[in-house]
């Protein structure tokens, strides 16, 4: 006998319960699977609480919630993540978007907006594109910018390359490549990244991200310095004369990226922080 909406969410979080009765996924993951699984937003779920899913659609349920009960993240199990407003498919071949990079999209899209001139081609540069969250999002924004996403992962572009078609897109450019080495000098106008940045050997990072993310995406040598390192000096060659570089960092690393900053003589430094008061992004002119 099959069972209501309603009777299905209220077993699902008795059956998501671990030995002391803790409840381990949230209601809202389990309603996000069911909205999937059937094909009905919230709305629908609550006004039709007593209609009965169908056998089709309770076989896809309960995989998903097979999934999240062996710990695989939401976005994963959804093959998808919502960054910016814009829905981007992901797998685990790509980092699941975090909400604190969306906020590097507004400071890239009003300090651009500050320097673009329409008389010249404005050139932005993603640099680790991964899923594309970044550079599909500034493109979905600012259609007559140029942005060039690169990525180094083959795997990882497959999943780009999906996202980019989701929306039909002008001056936006996919290329395959190691870091900004493909550039010509004085070329960007802005470059952008949030690359890995994960020291190998940390403590501070959860299983989940280890067991279920790339490598790639996550770990950098030298204190997870070694990548955020090549990208600021790479970038002082390809950004114009005052051109801006976004990079994202670890919890601990914003001293250390400004030295390494001031160092290759940027200017104008500024540190963004995310939702947690984290020194996350900083922002600095090539002078
Ligand atoms: C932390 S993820 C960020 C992905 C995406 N930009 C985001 O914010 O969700 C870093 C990305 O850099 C890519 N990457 C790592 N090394 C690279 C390299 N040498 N050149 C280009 N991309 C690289 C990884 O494959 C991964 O997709």
């Amino acid at each position: 006998m099959s069972l209501t909406l309603e009777k299905l969410v209220i077993q699902s979080l008795d059956d998501v319960k671990d030995k002391s009765g803790k409840i381990i996924i949230t209601k809202s993951d389990i309603m996000h699977c069911l909205m999937d699984a059937i094909g009905k937003d919230k709305s629908y779920i609550i006004a039709n609480h007593d209609v009965k899913i169908k056998n089709n659609q309770l076989i896809k349920f309960n995989f998903m919630l097979d999934s999240l009960k062996q710990g695989t993240p939401l976005a994963y199990v959804l093959g998808n993540q919502l960054f910016y407003n814009y829905k981007y498919y992901v797998n685990h071949d790509v980092l699941i978007p975090r909400p604190e990079t969306e906020i590097i999209i507004s400071e890239i899209i009003s300090r651009g907006d500050n320097i673009f001139n329409s008389r010249e081609k404005f050139n932005v540069i993603d640099a680790g594109s991964g899923s594309g969250c970044i550079g599909l999002s500034i493109n979905s924004e600012r259609n007559q910018w140029n942005i060039i996403l690169i990525e180094k992962s083959v795997a990882a572009t497959k999943i780009l390359n999906k996202n980019y078609h989701l929306e039909s897109r002008n001056n936006c450019h996919i290329v395959m490549g190691d870091w900004l080495s493909a550039f010509d000098e004085n070329t960007a106008n802005i470059i952008v990244s949030n690359p890995p940045y994960i020291e190998p050997e940390s403590a501070e990072i959860d299983k989940s991200v280890i067991d279920y993310e790339p490598m790639m995406a996550l770990f950098s040598k030298d204190q997870g310095l070694s990548d955020i390192r090549r990208i600021i000096v790479e970038s002082r060659k390809v950004l114009k004369k005052d051109g801006l570089l976004f990079i994202e960092n670890g919890f601990d690393q914003s001293d250390k990226v400004v030295e390494i900053l001031k160092e290759h003589y940027y200017e104008d430094i500024d540190i963004i922080l995310d939702y947690n008061n984290i020194k996350r992004f900083t922002i600095s002119r090539s002078p």
